[in-house]
């Protein structure tokens, strides 16, 4: 018999990176070679110690012993599109071009429920592989299709933040809708799914280049009737765009303006990219509280520039990081980590050196906190739920290899951001409850 509410305890080599290392002194990681975690019936972890301690306070709780692997946060991708799962990988264009030709011709077919649902499956599976518990989803511009993408993150357990994507000019017609529309469908579909389970609502025009004034008011009206809902866009990704948006809106400051005229802007707010910001823009941004979406493998491929970690940080803006597949190249935050350090790397003195506890902090509690979720996810504190990833590589492999022999923690921690992929992602937990067992994914809510 367990005690009421005391589900399990874990017991396993585990990392997490709750302090922020880009403000605070001290180590950038925790790390135990034999933590102990008990977590309630509801998935909550109730207390963190020594495997020793924490059995012995819980001694009639099963043990799950997870040491054959290294336990880290589930990730955090706060920036990934819903219906572009099927354009990754398409190379060689600029955003404006790679918008037109890839990823809008793409998201038109979700006009199609059936269509959409399978690209939901497609979605959720992914996020599910690469080790993601916490996301901040662009969804689509047709209702029903976010309605199944809500659905079938509900029957997998994620936690999800997601919502209608708004346009009102210059993309294809299909994709266009009305302010008066959007705002009844985005109340309508927040109604459904706002605050059920792990759901939330995002408002989410889809950039000031194809919104209007009109359809960006109806989104504050959104935010102001749904209590507790986020706000997403993009912004200041790509030149030709920075440019054509000061044109448009000649009236504003600059192009958080556009958001922030509105009152759109606030502490669970996420703008993408942000490649090309003024400091006034970065001003604004910490001053509301709003973060940035750092996507690094979508800013190679697009080309469109070099983001400026050293900048955000210095301002006090609060940056975490987005696969932003499609234009990113998979699904994989390990991978957004590394080309991050890659690319503050060869920034030399204009970047921010990255070491391994910064990368994993990116990864899971700096999201968290993006997201407004820092009290609930995103590491190993008691009082948060168990969403964890178990990382244990096949036997052989360059990962398991190079784990067999790190010579340090940080070591190791180094080794999983160089080397981790889907397949070394076992075990994945959402609030206690196991997603992904053996590399197995599995629904929580059956069909
Ligand atoms: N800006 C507007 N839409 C998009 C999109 O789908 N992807 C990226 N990377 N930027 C955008
Ligand atoms: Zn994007």
């Amino acid at each position: 018999m367990t005690r009421p509410g005391v589900g399990v305890v874990y017991r396993a080599r585990a990392f997490d990176a709750p302090d922020d290392p880009f403000t605070t002194s001290g180590p950038a990681f925790r790390y135990d070679d034999d933590l102990g975690l008990a977590v309630s019936d509801d998935g909550v972890i109730t207390e963190r110690g020594p495997f020793a301690a924490v059995a012995a306070s819980h001694p009639d709780a099963p043990t799950i012993d997870l040491r054959a692997g290294l336990l880290l946060p589930g990730l955090v991708d706060t920036h990934v599109h819903f219906p572009q799962v099927r354009v990754i990988g398409a190379l060689g264009m600029p955003l404006l071009e790679w918008l037109e030709r890839c990823a809008l011709p793409e998201e038109e077919r979700l006009a199609s429920t059936t269509y959409a649902a399978t690209v939901a499956g497609e979605l959720v599976a992914g996020l599910i592989a690469a080790g993601t518990t916490t996301s901040l989803v662009f969804g689509s511009h047709f209702a029903p299709a976010v309605d199944a993408l809500f659905a079938e993150a509900e029957r997998f357990g994620l936690r999800m933040t997601s919502g209608l994507v708004v346009s009102d000019r210059v993309l294809p017609e299909p994709l266009l809708t009305t302010p008066e529309r959007s705002h009844d469908e985005a109340v309508r579909l927040a109604k459904d799914w706002h605050g059920r389970g792990r759901l939330r609502y995002a408002v989410t025009p889809r950039f000031a280049l194809s919104a209007s004034d009109d359809i960006l008011a109806a989104c504050a009206d959104v935010l102001a009737v749904v209590d507790g809902a986020c706000f997403t866009s993009h912004v200041n990704e790509n030149n030709a765009e920075v440019a054509t948006v000061a044109d448009q809106f000649p009236h504003r400051d600059h192009y958080v303006d556009t958001y922030d005229h509105h009152g759109l802007l606030g502490g669970c707010s996420v703008l993408a990219h942000n490649v090309h910001p003024t400091d006034a823009e970065l001003d604004v941004l910490a001053a509301r509280g709003t973060a940035v979406a750092y996507c690094p493998t979508s800013n190679a491929a697009l080309g469109s520039g070099m983001f400026s970690l050293r900048r955000h940080v210095a301002a006090g803006v609060r940056v975490a990081l987005g696969s932003d597949v499609g234009a990113g190249t998979g699904f994989s935050i390990f991978k957004e980590g590394l080309q991050a350090y890659f690319l503050q790397h060869l920034l030399g003195a204009d970047g921010l050196p990255l070491a391994a506890g910064h990368l994993l902090h990116l990864s899971t509690a700096a999201g968290a906190a993006a997201l407004g979720l820092g009290d609930v996810t995103g590491d190993f504190s008691p009082g948060k739920q168990f969403d964890a990833i178990c990382v244990r590589p096949p036997v052989g492999t360059s990962l398991d290899i190079g784990l067999r022999h790190a010579g340090s923690p940080e070591e190791a921690l180094g080794k999983v951001f160089a080397l981790a992929g889907d397949a070394d992602v076992a075990d994945v937990w959402v609030g206690g409850d196991q997603v992904a067992s053996g590399g197995f994914v599995r629904p929580v809510i059956p069909p």
